[in-house]
């Protein structure tokens, strides 16, 4: 339930072209903490609840709409590029005049949704909100000008300023809460008298000012999160912050990490109560950390949950995988999509899971590749063993029975099954299923060739 009946409609200013990245791909298509610029701000709109959203699209339209394929998304193109102001216009054919509409740039990533809120919350729904900030050094953006009585004038862009209104420091960082009908008739006033020949939407606060409108600024007190981005220092500068943010609610869940600056989160972690994280580990889409997880220096983690209690070793890759409770991985494991390790299971260094369940308490523990296999419980699987799981055509299941035994550098040429407690003797070239229970072993007779001598290097 909405707190009135006016519907909130957001417009995402991203029409720009980004000239100062120097990059084919759209400015708001560059990713921060792994997704682009314009998911986060989506993402914000989600937060606040928002009725509508129009996008304002102009340079690499196709991209940016190939990247966000959702139905309930407006779009407005904006084909040339005369102004934020413009820009707004664009999307008003899609506006009720009844609406409250929420302007925000798409390259503005770090705003939260509480400043959000309380800049709508604070305004009242028939005057303009500005969400302003005061900067140390304000240099380019457009400044606040204030009136005696300290209510907001107008807002003059860093180019058109004189010289006492450069010093001010409170900046407009472009999100503006305006109710749609006199936004509408403000734009259409708007005229491109300004150094830099556009239309400026914030030339609105002096229309409504001049209309006897209240014009509300709500300062934010974090300069950090209305940071535009515009080129690639800014960019990460922006990438820092936010995993600095990403750091501290992982602390504040619960985890302990070596060093909060040598994390890097490209999605959601969710942790147990005391979870370590050593330098350097990566994090990448949904991840799950159970109670006690250690993960080592040099990790990565995409898409996978990590049950309570195991033990992740330094240098390994843990991709689309399920972990069970108290298992120990690596150092230097691969476990690729759809590995499932079982409690208690062991995957050694330079061993490549794939596809494949290892059962309760097993274990894989040296230079071996498991792919498309069933492993039972308690098995032993010597160094050097290869699921031999592709004929260049198709992929083979491999199914090994609880409590065997294989032994080191064994070939197991899938399809193939082996039986319970069987035993595999090393070096065997497994191409028919072995029974439960016995010794099974392909190895040629070893011979001893009397008198033989190394050849010798010629003169
Ligand atoms: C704008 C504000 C400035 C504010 C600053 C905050 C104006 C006139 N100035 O300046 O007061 O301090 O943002 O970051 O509004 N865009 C379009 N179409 C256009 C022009 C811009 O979609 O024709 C989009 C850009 O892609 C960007 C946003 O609007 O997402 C802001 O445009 P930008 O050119 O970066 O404005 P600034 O000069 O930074
Ligand atoms: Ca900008």
């Amino acid at each position: 339930m909405s707190e009135s009946q006016t519907s909130l409609s957001v417009v995402i200013l991203a029409a720009g072209k980004g000239t100062r990245m120097r990059s084919d791909i759209p400015k708001v298509l560059q990713p921060l903490a792994g997704k682009p610029l314009l998911a986060h701000v989506l993402d914000l709109t989600d937060d606040i609840h928002a009725d509508d959203v129009v996008v304002v699209y102009g340079f690499g339209g196709d991209q940016v709409q190939a990247a966000f394929d959702s139905p309930n998304l407006k779009w407005a193109l904006q084909a040339e590029q005369l102004g934020t102001g413009h820009a707004v216009q664009q999307a008003m054919p899609q506006i009720e005049d009844g609406d409250r509409v929420l302007v925000l740039c798409g390259d503005v990533p770090l705003l939260t949704a509480s400043t959000l809120q309380r800049l709508l919350q604070e305004t009242p729904t028939d005057a303009v909100g500005v969400l302003t900030v005061e900067m140390d050094d304000p240099t380019g953006y457009g400044r606040i000008i204030r009136n005696a009585a300290g209510t907001v004038d107008r807002i003059v862009e860093q180019k058109d300023a004189n010289d006492d209104e450069l010093l001010v420091e409170e900046i407009n960082s472009g999100v503006f809460a305006v109710p749609a009908a006199p936004l509408r008739r403000w734009l259409t006033a708007l005229e491109p008298k300004n150094a830099q020949g556009e239309y400026y939407l914030t030339d609105i606060v002096g229309l409504a000012v001049d209309d006897g409108i209240n014009v509300h600024a709500v300062v934010c007190d974090d300069p950090e999160e209305t940071m535009g981005i515009n080129d690639r220092v800014q960019l990460a500068e922006a990438e820092c912050a936010f995993q600095n943010r990403a750091a501290i609610a992982l602390m504040q869940a619960g985890a302990r990490l070596a060093d909060p600056a040598r994390v890097d989160i490209r999605g959601t972690v969710t942790v147990g109560r005391d979870v370590f994280i050593d330098i350097n580990a990566v994090f990448i889409g949904d991840v799950v950390l159970g109670d006690r997880v250690q993960i080592g220096p040099n990790c990565i983690v995409q898409q996978s949950v990590i049950e309570a209690g195991t033990q992740v070793l330094a240098n390994s890759l843990i991709e689309s995988s399920r972990v069970g409770e108290s298992c120990n991985i690596g150092p230097y494991a691969r476990l690729r999509p759809g590995a499932v390790l079982e409690r208690g299971a062991k995957v050694g260094n330079f061993v490549e899971v794939k596809k494949s369940t290892i059962g309760e308490g097993s274990k894989v523990n040296h230079l071996t590749y498991i792919g498309d296999a069933q492993i039972g419980k308690n098995v032993n699987v010597g160094a050097g063993t290869i699921t031999c799981n592709y004929d260049g055509a198709n992929k083979h299941l491999t199914t090994i029975g609880d409590d065997a035994f294989i032994g080191s550098g064994v070939e197991l040429v899938a399809p193939i099954s082996v039986g319970k407690g069987a035993t595999i003797g090393a070096g065997t070239t497994l191409s028919k299923d072995a029974p439960d229970g016995q010794l099974t072993i392909e190895r040629a007779r070893q011979r001893t060739i009397d008198g033989w001598q190394r050849p010798e290097k010629n003169k």
